[in-house]
Formats: structure tokens, C-alpha cells, sequence
């Protein structure tokens, strides 16, 4: 496995396999999808609102959701998009097609139908295939994105993007680390390969495809400088397949320095590494996820942890904002609680995006410091694989180079410890084998040191759990802040 573009003749062969992975595999036809693409009115390609969003300085809010039953799911998206007022809709893909299990996802719909409701999260894309892809599509006036978190998605990519998805999450680390115990690296980075081959083929058919690699990873505590290498790192390997329409994403820290400063540098690293390897063409954007850690049980309490993500998605100028809803801690939203969510986020956004842009030296001292150690993960991944960066990120993940917090697989090391410091940004307790330099080491010892001094305790294992814990119970900095 390298990061070169898949030759016509591999790539075909493997798609002649995927297509037969399950029966509606047969309904894809490149060519007809193609022209089915070019027809669609702009304002439901979720590039050319993206590019649009950018160019504005606008933040635009996107749900999540998905069903087992097509008219629930149809339902759903035309409730968030007339009273919900999203500006992006979402799919999101039940956990059997995550798993490939396409035969059990099979009988979930059948007993849902027979139920009359739908037996599960998410909507299993793959077992209804292309025609009822495009029914949901016809039935809203805006982008819609497939998101999900499967490992093997290339049947999935197949179905929905000949279905009428104009974009695509996930990636070849983002979609197996945090979700994968056993599936090594190789496997997923050239599933995803293919999957961003797919997207290149569209593109070169004059069909914009956006790519979203997913950013929040874990979900809870991962410092900017890990998912911002796995994000540039992902970038680099879309770019290479002809994907030109790429969403970088973040998940919120909770500290509004921070956060601005991570999304601020996270394009421009993207650019920075893109214009390196003379990638041309390419269309960056953010997205800032709403708090993707635990939630307080309380709804105005939620309401207030969606809204402080707001505050930040805003002044950072993320292009979009994914948003969380009240129900957050309760279980699957309803979708008046999923309406509910984007609007408090669009009130906040209308009232926010006109005032002046925060800007403070320790704004640019954190964002510099964020480029300064993605920097040495990414340079350090490249070495590792002797340019190659798909090469080198398998070596990387086994080395602890690149290390993802709380993370299931057993390719990854699982060496660093994130802990917040007194102010709530998140450091690292413990580097483990990330190649930082001295300064930087210092840099995140001294702050945590300061709250152990505020909160006079050491520093530990226990501040980390508490940490976990903090903003569902109610607070930032698990105890004692500035
Ligand atoms: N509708 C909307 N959001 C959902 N989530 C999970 N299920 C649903 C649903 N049916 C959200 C939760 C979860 C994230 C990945 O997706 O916030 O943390």
C-alpha cells in the first residue's frame, strides 16, 4: 500500500467485487449518475454552498440523523429543513451498514415495517439502494451528506454518491481508529482510497464531491494537534485520488482560545500541506463539532453547552457547525429536540457573526503553537514512511507518533493522556511518544502545573477521569478553575 493515485484497471477490479458485495450494488451506473448530478440545481451541492459559506464568512448548521423506514427518514429531513431551518441535511447510516452486515440490516427493516416505526438509528443506505437514495434527495431542497463511521465504506460511497449524495464523510484513520478494535490500517487506508478514487472519478466528470474526513475522532479530550494531523494526513491521501473538495473538522475543546485557534489553523495547515505536494485546485473547508463528550442530563443546561459551541464555531468562522441537540445525554433525539439544537446554534451564529473577529496574542500564540506540533507529527509521519504518507502513517500509528485518545484499536499505541489545564484548553499530561521538542514538552507541563497548584492536587490519572466527566456534570474544569 502507497499513496498513489489507483490505476483504472485496479480500481476496476476491485469495484466489479464491491458492486456484488450486496444486490443493489447492480443499480450503480457511473455514467447515468453522472448526468443525474449534473441536473441538480447548485443550491443542493453541498460544495458549491460550502464555497459559497467560505467566500461570506458565513457558519452554517447542520443536524445529524437517520432511520430505518425511507418515508421516516424523508419525513425527518423535511421537518429540519422547513422548521428546523438546517442549512445542510444530513443521512446518517445505522450501525449494520457500518459492519457491512447487510443481511441483518435486512431483517431490521423488514420487522420496522412491520412495526409501522423504525426499529433502529440510522438509515441503511446499502439494502435500499440507489432509486430510494435519490427519493430523499428529491424530497429536500438542500445538500445533503452521508455520514457514518464505517470502516469499508466503498459499497456504501457506490450507492449513495449514484444516489445523489454530494458528500462523502469519513476516512481511512478517522473511520477505523476510534471505531475498530481489530481492522489494521493498511485495510482502511486503501478502502478509503477507493472511496476517494471514486469521488476523483466524479470530479473528472465535472461533479463537485466534498470529502469529510471525520474530525472529532474520540470525541472527548483530544488535543487540536491530533486530529489536525489526522486531518491533514487525510487531506494528502483524498488529494492524491483526485478528491478536490475537502471539510477539515474539529471537535470543541471548550476553551474559546483554543478553539478559535484550532480551527483557524486547521485549514491553513491543510493548505500549507496540500501546496506542498503541488496538489491544484482545491477547495478547504471546517467544521466545528458541538461538544462530542458527555452532556448534562438537564436540557437548559445541554442548551447551554450547544450554545457555547456556537459562540466558538462562529467567531472561529468555521464554514459549518454540526450540531448537537437537548437529548443529547438521554438517548436518540427526537426530531423536534434535533430542530431544537439548530436553532438555538442559528440564533446564536446571527447574533455572533457580525461582531469583530477576536484577536489576541494568546490567540496567536495558541494557534502557532497547534501549527508547531501538527507540524512535527505530520513531518515525523513523512520521514517515517520516506515521503509516503500512507506508508508512513502505519509506521507512525505503530511508533505512537500519531496517538488518538481513548481509542478502541489495537493499532493504535494508547500512550498519551490528555488533561485540561486551568483555563479548560486541553494539554497533554502525558506526550508519550508524540515527537515534540523540549519547548513544547515545557509548554503543556506548566499549565497543567498551574491548576494542579489553583486546585492543590498533582496532576493525575484522576484529574483526567474527572476531566471526562466535567461539562455533563455541569462545568468545564472538573474542579477549582481561574
Ligand atoms: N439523530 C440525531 N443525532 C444523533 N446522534 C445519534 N443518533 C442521532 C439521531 N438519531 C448524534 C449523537 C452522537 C453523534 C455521533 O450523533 O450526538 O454523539
Amino acid at each position: 500500500m502507497k499513496n498513489k493515485r489507483l490505476e483504472a484497471d485496479e480500481l476496476e477490479v476491485q469495484r466489479q467485487e464491491v458492486l456484488k458485495q450486496w444486490s443493489t450494488g447492480a443499480g450503480v451506473n457511473l455514467e447515468e449518475a453522472v448526468t443525474y448530478h449534473k441536473a441538480m440545481p447548485a443550491e443542493k451541492v453541498f460544495a458549491a454552498k460550502l464555497a459559497k459559506a467560505k467566500a461570506e464568512g458565513a457558519t452554517l448548521a447542520q443536524p445529524r440523523g437517520g432511520t430505518t423506514l425511507l418515508q421516516e427518514q424523508i419525513d425527518l429531513l423535511q421537518y429540519l429543513q422547513d422548521e428546523g431551518g438546517a442549512d445542510f441535511l444530513p443521512t446518517t447510516i445505522d450501525s449494520l451498514n457500518r459492519q457491512n452486515r447487510y443481511q441483518e440490516a435486512e431483517k431490521v427493516i423488514e420487522d420496522s415495517k412491520k412495526a409501522g416505526h423504525s426499529l433502529r438509528n440510522g438509515f441503511p443506505a446499502v439494502n435500499y439502494g440507489v432509486v430510494a437514495c435519490r427519493r430523499i434527495i428529491e424530497s429536500v431542497n438542500l445538500p445533503c451528506q452521508v455520514r457514518h463511521g464505517t470502516p469499508d465504506a466503498r459499497l456504501l460511497a457506490e450507492i449513495t454518491l449514484a444516489g445523489g449524495f454530494t458528500d462523502f464523510e469519513g476516512g481511512g484513520i478517522s473511520n477505523n481508529i476510534p471505531y475498530a478494535k481489530n481492522v489494521s490500517l493498511e485495510e482502511t487506508i486503501s478502502n478509503w482510497q477507493y472511496v476517494d478514487r471514486l469521488v476523483g472519478l466524479y470530479e473528472e466528470q465535472g461533479v463537485r464531491i466534498n470529502r469529510e474526513p471525520f474530525g472529532p475522532l474520540t470525541g472527548t479530550l483530544v488535543p487540536p494537534c491530533i486530529s489536525h494531523s489526522v486531518g491533514v494526513i487525510e487531506a494528502l491521501l483524498a488529494a492524491e485520488q483526485g478528491v478536490k473538495n475537502i471539510s477539515l473538522g474539529y471537535g470543541q475543546c471548550g476553551n474559546l482560545i483554543q478553539d478559535i485557534a484550532a480551527v483557524r489553523s486547521l485549514t491553513e495547515l491543510g493548505e500549507e500541506y496540500l501546496a506542498k505536494f503541488k496538489y491544484k485546485g482545491m477547495m478547504l473547508t471546517s467544521v466545528f463539532h458541538q461538544w462530542m463528550g458527555g452532556f448534562p442530563q438537564d436540557e437548559s443546561q445541554a442548551f447551554g453547552v450547544i450554545s457555547w459551541g456556537a459562540v466558538a464555531a462562529a467567531l472561529a468562522k468555521a464554514t459549518k457547525v454540526i450540531v448537537k441537540t437537548p437529548h443529547e445525554a438521554l438517548g436518540i433525539p427526537s426530531k423536534e429536540g434535533i430542530a431544537a439544537g439548530i436553532k438555538a446554534t442559528k440564533q446564536i451564529i446571527n447574533m455572533v457573526r457580525n461582531q469583530a473577529l477576536l484577536n489576541s496574542e494568546e490567540l496567536e500564540r495558541e494557534k502557532e503553537g497547534i501549527k508547531v506540533e501538527t507540524r512535527a507529527i505530520v513531518d515525523k509521519i513523512l520521514e517515517l514512511g520516506d515521503g509516503d504518507i500512507a506508508v508512513g502513517t502505519v509506521r507512525g500509528f505503530q511508533a505512537g507518533i500519531l496517538d488518538i485518545p481513548f481509542a478502541p484499536s489495537r493499532y493504535n499505541a494508547g500512550k498519551i493522556l490528555p488533561v485540561r489545564d486551568a483555563q479548560g484548553a486541553v494539554r497533554f499530561l502525558d506526550h508519550g511518544n508524540l515527537p515534540f521538542d523540549k519547548e513544547v514538552i515545557e509548554f503543556h507541563q506548566e499549565r497543567i502545573a498551574e491548576r494542579g497548584r489553583i486546585e492543590g492536587r498533582d496532576p493525575s490519572f484522576q484529574m483526567v477521569i474527572d476531566d471526562i466527566y466535567s461539562i455533563g456534570k455541569g462545568r468545564l474544569v472538573a474542579i477549582g478553575s481561574v
